[in-house]
């Protein structure tokens, strides 16, 4: 079975290819280095230079003749979204577009599509499910949700099979150490507090302690990358299987302060990670965690490294060789 894994270079979209590869898959990356680095492409997939907003050059990539395509080709700064809305709007929904219309012209017809829990918005109540109301609060949430909408049209009128996968908060590497690139300027607060940790930044700032929270320090469901990665193989198996699309949560289940975080980071690095608490960040909801059910029904999908000494020996793996300390 061959595979097409568009913005593989990527954090996710290396664990992603390499899980597909130890499934023994063969696998095409398709990248054009915004974000993904070339140190995370494997020698055993073969690779393709190619930005999704040339359709000419999916269109080429496309005609090798894939089973399936996994797209996680996008912008995912939720803040850096609701200033330059235009970006994401072309990037994520064009891009997505042209994915869509140059695999339907390949007779590809096996979409698995990264989305995020950003389109739920504030939590209503939790877990969250799948059917909880969406109102994303950020313009990458709703370019997430309105490309699952397309999905579905392209879903009934061209016969196109998806799978959405709708991650929580993706951290961790690859335990065994194949993926070689560090995310670059990371955002989100595992790699700070990594970077924190081995003297990249001299302080990690902690946006407020005043939710209504055990801590009260923000609560997250923080899901292990391979563990995100192996359920893409098994989402991309049912749809095969079962010629019908699906939509799905993936998250631990399990909520984590950020106060948790940091502390279980100092114990596990032996480091002292130097903290200061700031005000809160604006559009923080001081709670989300998900109902991970359906994935576990319908894909039988468990994590196996989800738990927070994994995610966090695993991303310290990764930082270590750069600590200055
Ligand atoms: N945090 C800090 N300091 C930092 C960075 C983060 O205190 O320097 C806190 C945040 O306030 C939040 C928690 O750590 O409470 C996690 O923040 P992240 O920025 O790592 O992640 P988010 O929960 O904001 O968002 C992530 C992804 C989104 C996705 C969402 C789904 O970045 O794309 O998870 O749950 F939509």
């Amino acid at each position: 079975m061959r595979i097409l894994v568009i913005g593989g270079a990527g954090y996710i979209g290396s664990h992603v290819a390499r899980a597909f590869l130890d499934r023994g898959y063969a696998v095409t990356v398709f990248d054009n280095f915004q974000t993904g680095l070339r140190e995370n492409l494997f020698n055993d997939a073969a690779f393709v230079h190619g930005d999704i907003m040339r359709p000419e050059q999916l269109r080429a990539a496309m005609a090798e003749g894939f089973d399936g395509c996994v797209h996680l080709a996008a912008l995912k700064a939720a803040g850096q979204s609701m200033l330059k809305p235009e970006i994401y709007a072309e990037a994520n929904i064009s891009g997505t577009i042209n994915i869509l219309n140059q695999a339907s012209a390949a007779g590809i017809s096996r979409i698995i599509f990264s989305s995020s829990a950003a389109v739920y918005g504030s939590p209503q109540y939790l877990p969250i499910d799948e059917d909880h109301p969406k109102e994303p609060e950020n313009f990458y949430g709703f370019t997430k949700l309105e490309i699952e909408r397309i999905l579905d049209w392209y879903d009934r009128l061209k016969g196109i099979r998806y799978a959405a996968i709708r991650y929580f908060n993706a951290a961790g590497y690859d335990v065994r150490g194949r993926i070689k690139g560090l995310e670059l300027n990371p955002e989100n607060l595992l790699p700070i507090v990594m970077e924190t940790a081995a003297g990249i930044r001299p302080k990690l700032t902690i946006f407020g302690d005043d939710y209504p929270t055990r801590d009260g320090s923000c609560i997250r469901d923080y899901v292990h990358v391979s563990d995100l990665a192996e359920a893409h193989v098994s989402a991309f198996e049912y749809i095969l299987k079962h010629d019908s699309s699906m939509t799905v949560n993936l998250g631990s289940q399990t909520g984590v302060t950020v106060f948790e975080m940091v502390e279980r980071a100092r114990a596990i690095t032996g480091r002292s990670v130097s903290a200061e608490v700031s005000g809160r960040r604006a559009g923080d909801p001081s709670e989300l965690v998900a109902s991970s059910a359906k994935a576990r029904e319908l894909l039988g999908w468990v994590p196996k490294y989800s738990d927070v000494d994994t995610l966090i020996s695993s991303t310290w793996k990764m930082y270590e060789k750069f600590a200055t300390l």
